[in-house]
């Protein structure tokens, strides 16, 4: 029984992944998280969330796509926890989704997969529910699902401040084109943050750095490949030591800047325009280092209603 009006049986979301142009790391907090201060840009790799009516009550997920297997499907699925939050938030005991995740962003990749996925459930079942929700509000409740949600409901560039979940829009000018070399096996955040707390390292300051945000403002790739650092950098290769030839093997190839994604293991690499971009796509295909490469271009919309 549907009890809201539905303004459609289906309603289809698209939900993209993000890169962090700099992830600057404080010291674990008592609560668990670590204070950050991030820069995001979403980026053109996107899963597809399709939610559709379900008995009162009832929260499902399938999932589709690359690496689909590796993602649970059950109550501990990020996008069934997004539907579930909503429906209680709503206070409305009729609602129930049927959740359909196509997959395309690496699973515990470091792009923020599941987080784009939660994200996309929220967008989604509130306009398959008529809730008439205010962005500002989803993004609320995102923050309860995980770190990251808030900016995959809104995407392009962004600072993120506390746990990375309090995000401010961040000026930059064109577009910038980045190759995605995709690892076999995944690389999981709390244990990269359990590295990051066990080596001992130089205090950085917990700030942008202020090169990186003037590159964004100038539109101007090669100074922003100059200014790209993720203090969690060396804790993921400290556990993935074979992560360090394939970002050097990215600088040889003539990126601007070579970055692990987030947590890794995903390496994101930068390219001065589209062009270069295809070239050392092809390129480090050829070398057969990774499991796959993929090209995309960034800031894109987070999430997107398809229909
Ligand atoms: O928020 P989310 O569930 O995506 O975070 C996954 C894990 O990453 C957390 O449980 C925590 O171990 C780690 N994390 C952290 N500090 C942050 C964000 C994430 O320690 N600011």
């Amino acid at each position: 029984m549907k009890s809201s009006a539905p303004s459609s049986d289906t309603v289809r979301v698209r939900a993209a992944g993000k890169v962090n142009l700099a992830l600057r790391s404080g010291p674990r907090r008592p609560d668990g998280y670590h204070s950050l201060a991030t820069v995001f840009q979403s980026v053109s790799i996107y899963d597809e969330v399709e939610v559709r009516w379900s008995e009162p009550g009832d929260f499902r997920v399938s999932v589709e796509g690359e690496q689909a297997e590796l993602v649970p499907v059950g109550a501990a699925n990020l996008a069934v926890k997004a539907a579930r939050l909503l429906a209680r938030h709503s206070g409305d005991p009729g609602l129930g989704a049927e959740i359909v995740i196509r997959k395309a962003i690496p699973v515990t990749g470091g792009m923020a997969g599941g987080s784009a996925d939660a994200a996309g459930t929220l967008v989604g079942c509130a306009a398959l529910w008529n809730l008439g929700l205010e962005p500002g509000r989803l993004r609320e409740l995102g923050a309860r699902l995980g770190a990251d949600v808030p900016f995959c409901i809104s995407g392009g560039t962004a600072l993120g401040t506390g746990r990375g979940d309090q995000v401010a829009p961040v000026l930059s000018r064109g577009t910038y084109h980045w190759v995605l070399a995709l690892s076999e096996g995944e690389l999981s955040t709390p244990a990269v943050f359990g590295e990051f707390d066990a080596t001992p390292r130089a205090r950085t300051p917990l700030a942008a750095p202020p090169e990186l945000l003037n590159a964004l403002v100038c539109g101007d790739p090669r100074a922003l490949g100059a200014a790209l650092v993720n203090d969690l950098q060396p804790a993921a290769l400290s556990l993935r030591p074979e992560l360090a030839t394939l970002i050097e093997l990215g600088r040889n190839l003539g990126a601007l800047g070579v970055i692990v994604s987030g947590s890794g293991p995903t390496i994101a690499m930068l390219a001065a325009d589209e062009r270069a971009a295809m070239g050392l796509a092809v390129d480090l295909t050829a070398q057969g280092a990774c499991r796959a490469v993929k090209r995309v271009h960034g800031p894109v919309a987070g999430t997107r209603l398809l229909s």
